[in-house]
């Protein structure tokens, strides 16, 4: 078998970067493998405006590090009082790439999310016409449901009758962690995609939860059981173009994590790519990496892939990654996938 794998450079179709110094700490993890990333919008407050999306781009292209080849791709975050033509006319400007829906409190910085989505009908339809896609967090906010049932649920109460309402509409499922997720991407149209982690690959909930609560593994949508994660392997090393890669790296600050009441996002920026090259070798699907990273998210997006490749080197020693990224905003716990990792990126 190859010791190396060379790829055209990847992308990351959903991405947080935050802003400050926490964007400054972090940003490099991504720039120094990725080309571009889908980026989040979820900021105290969110970026809801073309005009915002433009300032927040330029707040990124000044925090990457001198020379840096990363290009963010922006989204505007929808709340029940976006205007379509503003939405329209920052796509046209080529400002952003997709709008982000997040219902209403189901995740971080979530509050000015979707309540009613009737109110959202006229921007989706415009987008559904322009072409612009919906990347959706998909999981329902009921306190009524199992937090384990949420992104189950939302299939069938949201995402399908709200599709339906809107034909034409391009949606990514993002950070899908079911089986009812993959299968019903792979039961619909090319008109649905999903993103799927780095760590929902890796860990299942019982990494979470078994032998004392492990804070670094808690995110949303939260790890499933392990029948979950291996639908999740099944589909990103299937070669289907309908799935790719959004790491969903969202970094907290330990002390933020490490808390009675601690923040969901595991941060995979920096060991990403080394972790996606063992689990698709334990796959026996090396050769499909390449889609999952660099070919399939662009494909959706109607964008060219990129020119530009890096190197997989399979080492014999362990590679080491730091266990913590220290930024102005405090250290950034880095994702330990539970095992030893032995593919280098090389630029
Ligand atoms: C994200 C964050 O911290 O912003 N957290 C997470 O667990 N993934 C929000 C999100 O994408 O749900
Ligand atoms: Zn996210």
């Amino acid at each position: 078998m190859s010791d190396t794998i060379t790829l055209r450079r990847p992308d990351d179709w959903h991405l947080h970067l935050r802003d400050g110094d926490m964007l400054r700490g972090i940003a490099p993890e991504s720039a120094r493998h990725f080309a571009r990333a889908i980026i989040m919008p979820n900021l105290v407050p969110p970026v809801v405006t073309g005009a915002e999306a433009r300032a927040y781009r330029d707040r990124i292209l000044a925090a990457l590090p001198e020379g840096a080849d990363f290009t963010p791709l922006m989204t505007l975050y929808l709340t029940e009082a976006t205007e379509a033509a503003d939405v329209i006319a920052a796509h046209r400007d080529g400002l952003i790439a997709a709008v982000k829906l997040y219902p209403a409190g189901a995740t971080t910085n979530s509050a000015s999310g979707v309540r009613d989505f009737d109110r959202v009908r006229g921007v989706l339809e415009a987008m559904a016409e322009a072409g612009v896609p919906l990347c959706v967090h998909g999981e329902v906010t009921d306190p009524g449901i199992d937090i384990f049932d949420r992104e189950a649920v939302f299939i069938d109460r949201v995402l399908d009758p709200l599709r339906r309402a809107t034909p034409g509409l391009r949606v990514v499922m993002e950070h899908v962690t079911t089986a009812d997720a993959t299968a019903y991407v792979r039961a619909s149209s090319s008109d649905l995609a999903a993103t799927i982690t780095t760590h929902h690959l890796v860990i299942n909930r019982n990494h979470i939860l078994a032998g004392g609560i492990r804070p670094h593994y808690y995110c949303l949508p939260v790890a499933k059981r392990e029948s979950h994660r291996l639908a999740l392997r099944a589909a990103a090393t299937s070669g289907d173009a309908r799935f790719f890669l959004g790491t969903d790296s969202a970094p907290h600050p330990d002390p933020a994590k490490e808390s009675a009441c601690g923040c969901a996002g595991c941060f995979t920026a920096t060991n990403t790519l080394s972790i996606l090259a063992h689990v698709f070798e334990e796959e026996g699907a090396l050769d499909l990496l390449e889609g999952f990273t660099s070919l399939n998210g662009p494909a959706f997006y109607r964008l060219p892939p990129n020119e530009a490749r890096i190197t997989l080197r399979r080492q014999a020693e362990p590679v080491t990654y730091p266990a913590r990224i220290n930024t102005g905003a405090g250290p950034v716990t880095v994702f330990d996938p539970g095992f030893a990792l032995h593919w280098a990126i090389e630029a």
